[in-house]
């Protein structure tokens, strides 16, 4: 295939979503307190008006209520899909608090597809320690209008732990292994060549939110920085702010070097993403372990003559948001994405 410059500063324009999909979801927690409704982290509730009558998930947990298609269950554990538009599930748990969401916010009426989310719970509610609960996601979308190209940033965010200031943390210590795969279960490992049979276009990334006023870093439509680490960019409908500028800074953790690229978004954002280099040309990096504190520490001291008129994060401001998904641009079969392994730990 041969693209046109055209279509790579389309490709540039429509990464500007990325930097809204948090702050959508915002959006759709703004409506819901407006309207009376429980906050949408809180679990328990749907905006696809499918919602079933009952106030289920009370205490906070969505472990097995709603309208839900409950699966397996197996060796003490408990497969449940989530097909909602949005949904907070938080599940039951006597270790580390996750909450995911499928958060499809741009789908409506005239959207060709479908997505689902699938969690896998313990019964016994006792995760190792900092350890997420096991989720896949089976999505396959049409390409969106060029206006709305994002239908969905599904995504695990960690609670309870945010917001802290940058300098009270040591460590913000990952260990992941995601794969995408064709079809509708989870693949072992990840092949370029049936993505790309497939055009699937997506990425796999950590999305953050900082500010130097802690309010503000907790909601992603105010926060000044979204700061974020890319695992995987398959497709030419993806591409992270700044691309076509050169690497600002480059940092290798374990075995993965990270180049810089920084930009604003449509919403006046910093947005600053490290990508992983095999992700800089169109692949993937399906695992990654090790401190990714640095990739924060580093902006501190960029040089500002390389960022025009922008200014890097300081130390003395908050991180106010964590999250690690995949955004859904389009793809021609139903794709799954699968993460076996998502552990953070925020050591202060
Ligand atoms: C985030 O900020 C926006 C814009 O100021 C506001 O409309 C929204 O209610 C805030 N969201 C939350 C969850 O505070
Ligand atoms: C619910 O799960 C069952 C068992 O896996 C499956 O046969 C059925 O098709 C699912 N229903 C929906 C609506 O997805
Ligand atoms: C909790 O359940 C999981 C899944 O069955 C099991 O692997 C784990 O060992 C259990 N943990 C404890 C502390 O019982
Ligand atoms: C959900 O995930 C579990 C664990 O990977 C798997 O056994 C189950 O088949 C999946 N269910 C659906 C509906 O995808
Ligand atoms: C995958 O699941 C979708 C429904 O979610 C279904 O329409 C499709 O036929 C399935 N594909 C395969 C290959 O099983
Ligand atoms: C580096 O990655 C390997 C796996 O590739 C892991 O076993 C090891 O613990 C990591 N090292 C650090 C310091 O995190």
């Amino acid at each position: 295939m041969v693209f046109g410059v055209g279509l790579i500063i389309n490709a540039v324009l429509v990464a500007i979503p990325v930097g809204g999909s948090v702050g959508a979801l915002m959006g759709i927690d703004a409506h819901r307190a407006a309207t009376g409704q429980k906050p949408l982290f809180a679990g328990g509730n749907t905006e696809d008006g499918s919602s079933p009558g009952g106030g289920n998930g009370g205490s906070g947990s969505t472990g097995d209520g709603g309208n839900h298609n409950s699966t397996s269950s197996v060796h003490g554990t408990q497969s449940t899909e989530y097909c909602d538009l949005s949904w907070g599930i938080t599940p039951p748990s006597k270790t580390e608090q996750y909450t995911l969401n499928p958060n499809q916010w741009g789908v409506d009426g005239t959207t060709v597809g479908k997505l689902c989310m699938n969690v896998t719970t313990f019964k016994n509610e006792t995760y190792p320690t900092k350890t997420a609960p096991e989720f896949s996601v089976n999505w396959m979308f049409d390409a969106g209008p060029e206006t709305q190209p994002v239908h969905a940033y599904s995504n695990i965010r960690v609670d309870n732990v945010l917001p802290l200031a940058l300098d009270s943390m040591q460590e913000l210590y990952l260990d992941l292994h995601w794969t995408y795969g064709v079809g509708n279960t989870s693949a072992e490992t990840t092949s370029q060549d049936d993505l790309t049979t497939a055009n699937l276009n997506t990425n796999v990334a950590i999305d953050m939110f900082l500010d130097s006023d802690k309010d503000k870093a907790e909601n992603g439509t105010n926060a000044q920085y979204e700061v974020m680490v890319w695992f995987a960019q398959f497709g030419p409908a993806t591409q992270p702010i700044g691309l076509s500028d050169k690497s600002k800074a480059t940092r290798e953790l374990n075995g993965t070097t990270f180049d810089l690229f920084v930009g604003k978004n449509g919403q006046g954002q910093t947005v600053m993403s490290w990508v992983a280099q095999e992700a800089v040309s169109g692949g993937f990096k399906e695992k990654f372990t090790g401190d990714i504190y640095p990739l924060i520490t580093d902006l501190y001291t960029l040089d500002p003559s390389k960022l025009k008129d922008l200014t890097p994060p300081s130390k003395g401001d908050f991180l106010g948001s964590l999250a690690f998904g995949t955004e859904a641009f389009y793809s021609n079969s139903f794709v799954t994405f699968s993460v076996p392994q998502y552990k953070i730990d925020i050591r202060t």
